[in-house]
């Protein structure tokens, strides 16, 4: 089969290669897909260079844990996947070596939800990390309803779907962005209100954006470099739940201020979150595609063959809305 991969850590340009591997082997419990898209996240790129050292231990990665695809055969103990069907697959290269840049890839039936007709095969690959990762940082304390949500960083991959999750659960989401552009993005997804994360005095206004009322939740994209802001803003006994801290990837913490406001800090990793929270996010992204309720934004679409392309994409963080592979 036609595929992407490295064998050594460093940059796309350098590392990724493109060419021919072998169609990998059905087992009992997986079900072998076609793969029609494969997305591509900043984990991704990450992992490509070199973020964790054991990756390559096994030998080459194919990477992109997420993806979309037709089944095209299943194992003997398979029950609820058959030929035929339309997929999107989530944590295909997540403690395993072969991910979705490649025309097949074999994953255990779990990780291959069925794709409703009405959803191409471009949105089921933008739903494993960043609507799953959304989810999880929305529903991991129960429901949310009535509730005053803030998202960070609402326009990005995985906030935009944040709001989405959010809004629908009946919360009154305040969103951040950074210029018009993402604001309008926000507000479409359900956002009441925006305030802009570069301006220094943005806890202040993201507090009289939800008429002087402090946020039981803070959803957050970079938790080090906004704390100090998002102890302005939140209430005593609220939750902090963030998935991501490059700026400051060793934050300070002000621990008596935190304590004194009886706070819960949680950090999500979307591989890593329970089973059963997969399966209930995999139900809802389920139900909510076929009713047509999700938006999706694809950013920029290259052939597998470009898969450097996108990766760089990626890198220059600028894109807004998913990255994907077409594969023939
Ligand atoms: N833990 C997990 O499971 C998990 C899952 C998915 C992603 N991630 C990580 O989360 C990060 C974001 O991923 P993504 O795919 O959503 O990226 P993305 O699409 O590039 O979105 C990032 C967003 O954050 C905004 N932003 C940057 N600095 C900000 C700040 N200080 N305050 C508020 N917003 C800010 C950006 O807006 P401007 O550029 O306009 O400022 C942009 O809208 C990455 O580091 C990724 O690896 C983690």
């Amino acid at each position: 089969m036609k595929a992407v991969w490295f064998d050594e850590f460093g940059a796309a340009a350098d590392v990724l290669q493109y060419g021919e591997q072998p169609t990998p082997e059905l087992s009992a419990n997986d079900v072998l897909v076609r793969i029609v898209t494969s997305g591509v996240n900043p984990s991704d790129v990450k992992k490509r260079a070199g973020a964790f050292a054991d990756l390559l231990d096994g030998g080459l990665v194919i990477p992109h844990s997420d993806g979309a695809g037709v089944i095209e055969a299943v194992g003997s103990n398979v029950s609820n996947r058959q030929p035929g069907d339309r997929v999107w697959i989530y944590q295909a290269q997540y403690a395993r070596r072969f991910g979705t840049a490649a025309q097949y890839v074999v994953v255990n039936e779990e990780r291959a939800p069925l794709l409703p007709s009405n959803a191409e095969y471009g949105v089921g690959a933008c739903l494993g990390i960043p609507a799953m990762t959304a989810h999880r940082c929305v529903f991991s304390n129960g429901n949310v309803d009535g509730q005053t949500i803030l998202v960070t960083g609402g326009a990005g991959r995985v906030g935009y779907y944040a709001i989405q999750w959010a809004s629908e659960a009946g919360a009154t989401v305040v969103a951040t962005a950074s210029n018009d552009a993402d604001e309008k993005v926000c507000r479409e997804a359900g956002a009441i209100a925006l305030v802009n994360h570069r301006d220094p005095n943005w806890s202040v206004d993201a507090v009289s954006a939800s008429n002087g009322k402090k946020f039981s939740r803070v959803i957050d994209v970079e938790f080090g470099a906004n704390l100090p802001q998002v102890l302005d803003l939140i209430q005593t006994s609220g939750r902090i739940i963030s998935y991501a801290s490059m700026t400051e990837p060793q934050p300070q913490l002000p621990f008596l201020r935190m304590m004194y406001l009886d706070l819960t800090v949680q950090l999500v990793i979307v591989y890593a979150m329970p089973e059963e929270a997969k399966r209930q996010a995999v139900a809802d992204i389920e139900q909510f595609l076929h009713q047509g309720r999700l938006q999706h934004r694809i950013a920029a679409r290259y052939p597998l063959a470009d898969a450097v392309k996108a990766h760089e994409k990626i890198e220059q963080g600028k894109c807004r809305g998913c990255v994907i592979l077409d594969i023939d």
